[in-house]
C-alpha cells in the first residue's frame, strides 16, 4: 500500500539513498531539508522537497503522513569536540521539535539514524545493542540523548520507532553517493587520492592490537542500509514492532575491514598506487569497531547483500568518477 513519508535530511547522503528506496517501492516522499551540509541535486527525483529546518517541523507535518524517518543531523566528530553547542541544537534541540510535531500530527512512527558512536571504545566486539553506551564525543553524545528521548515518546505517549545504529556506511546508489565537506570518511578519502585531489592517505596509528595494526572498521553499503529502513517501517506497520516500543537496531556486515585492507581495496579497484603516509593515532579512536547485526536480522529479517568491500569501493568509486566529470 502507498505510504506518504517524511524525510527529514533527505537531500544528504543516507537519507537521499533511503527516499530513492522508497520511491521505488512506489512511495510518497516529502524531503524536508535545510542544505545545510546536503544538496539540492541530493534530493531524487520524484520527492517533494521543502527547503526548512527541522525544528520547524510543525509547519509542514500533518496527519496525512504515515511515518517519518529522520536523518537531518550534523555528524562531523571533530566539529562536534569544537563546537558541542551546534550539536545539541541542531541534533537534539531539532528532533525535540520533530517529536512534538509527530506527537501534534497524530505521526506515530518513527525511524531514526543513530550511530555506532553511542557506545564509544567497545569492552568486547562485535558490538551489540545492551553494550554500555559510553560515547566519547559530543556527536555521540547527542545521538545518545534523542534514543533516550524516543525511548520516553514510545512509553509515554505510544510512538513506534526504530533506531538504527549505523557503523560505517559506504559505497553508493542511483547516482547518489557520499560528499561530506569536509570529508572525514576513509573510503571517499582513499578514492580522492586516485582522483589525484589528495597526495596520499594518512593512515592514522599503525601500531594498534590487530592484525596489521591499523583500526579495523565496519563498512556497510549504503544500499543494504537503505533496506533496513524499508524493513523497519514494515515491521512497525505490521505491528511486530508495535506501538509503544522502541527498537534499537545495529546495522553493520559484522566483517571488519582494516585501514590497509580498504586502501589495498582502493588500489585494485581503481588501479592506483595510492601513496600512503602513517601519522599519530587519534584520540578516541578505537582500535576495532564492528557490528553484531543479530538483532536487525531476528527482528527485522535484514541481511546484508553486499558484504563483498570491493562491491562498496566499485559502487563509491563510479559515483566519484561520475563527480569529478561532472565538474565544470
Ligand atoms: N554516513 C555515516 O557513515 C553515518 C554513520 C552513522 C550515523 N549517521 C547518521 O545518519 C544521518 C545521515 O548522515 P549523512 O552521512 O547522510 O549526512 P549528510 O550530512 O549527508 O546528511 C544530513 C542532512 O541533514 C540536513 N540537515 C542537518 N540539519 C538539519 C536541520 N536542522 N533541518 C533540516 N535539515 C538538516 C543536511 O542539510 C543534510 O542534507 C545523520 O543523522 C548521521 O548522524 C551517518
Amino acid at each position: 500500500m502507498t505510504q506518504r513519508y517524511l524525510v527529514t535530511g533527505g537531500a544528504g547522503y543516507v537519507g537521499g539513498t533511503v527516499a530513492a528506496h522508497l520511491l521505488e517501492r512506489g512511495h510518497r516522499v516529502t524531503v524536508l531539508d535545510d542544505l545545510s551540509t546536503g544538496f539540492r541535486e541530493g534530493v531524487p527525483a520524484g520527492a517533494e522537497f521543502v527547503e526548512g529546518r527541522v525544528q520547524d517541523a510543525a509547519r509542514w507535518l500533518d496527519d496525512s503522513y504515515d511515518a517519518v524517518l529522520h536523518f537531518a543531523a550534523f555528524s562531523q566528530v571533530g566539529e562536534s569536540v569544537a563546537q558541542p553547542e551546534k550539536y545539541w541544537e541542531n541534533n537534539v534541540g531539532g528532533t525535540m521539535a520533530l517529536l512534538a510535531a509527530m506527537r501534534a500530527a497524530g505521526v506515530r512512527t518513527l525511524v531514526f539514524s543513530s550511530t555506532a558512536a553511542t557506545y564509544g571504545e567497545p569492552e568486547t566486539v562485535p558490538i551489540t545493542e545492551t553494550a554500555p553506551t559510553a560515547p566519547t564525543n559530543p556527536y555521540g553524545a547527542t545521538k545518545l540523548a534523542v534514543d533516550h528521548m524516543i525511548a520516553g515518546e514510545c512509553a509515554a505517549h505510544g510512538l513506534a520507532a526504530t533506531s538504527l545504529r549505523y557503523f560505517n556506511v559506504a559505497g553508493a546508489y542511483g547516482g547518489l553517493g557520499e560528499r561530506h565537506d569536509p570529508e572525514s570518511h576513509l573510503i571517499p578519502l582513499v578514492l580522492q587520492v586516485a582522483l589525484g585531489e589528495r597526495e596520499a592517505i594518512a593512515v592514522y596509528g599503525d601500531d594498534y592490537p590487530t592484525p596489521d595494526g591499523t583500526c579495523v572498521r565496519d563498512y556497510i553499503h549504503v544500499a543494504d542500509l537503505a533496506e533496513a529502513h524499508l524493513l523497519a517501517l514494515d515491521a512497525m506497520t505490521a505491528g511486530t514492532v508495535p506501538a509503544g516500543e522502541h527498537l534499537i537496531c545495529n546495522l553493520g556486515n559484522g566483517n571488519g575491514f582494516s585501514v590497509r585492507e580498504v586502501i589495498e581495496t582502493v588500489r585494485k579497484v581503481t588501479g592506483h598506487p595510492i601513496p600512503e603516509r602513517t601519522a599519530a593515532r587519534r584520540p578516541g579512536d578505537p582500535a576495532v569497531l564492528v557490528a553484531s547485526a543479530d538483532a536487525a536480522r531476528e527482528r527485522l529479517g535484514w541481511t546484508p547483500s553486499r558484504p563483498d568491500l570491493a562491491d562498496v569501493v566499485t559502487d563509491a568509486w563510479a559515483f566519484a568518477r561520475q563527480r569529478e566529470g561532472d565538474r565544470p
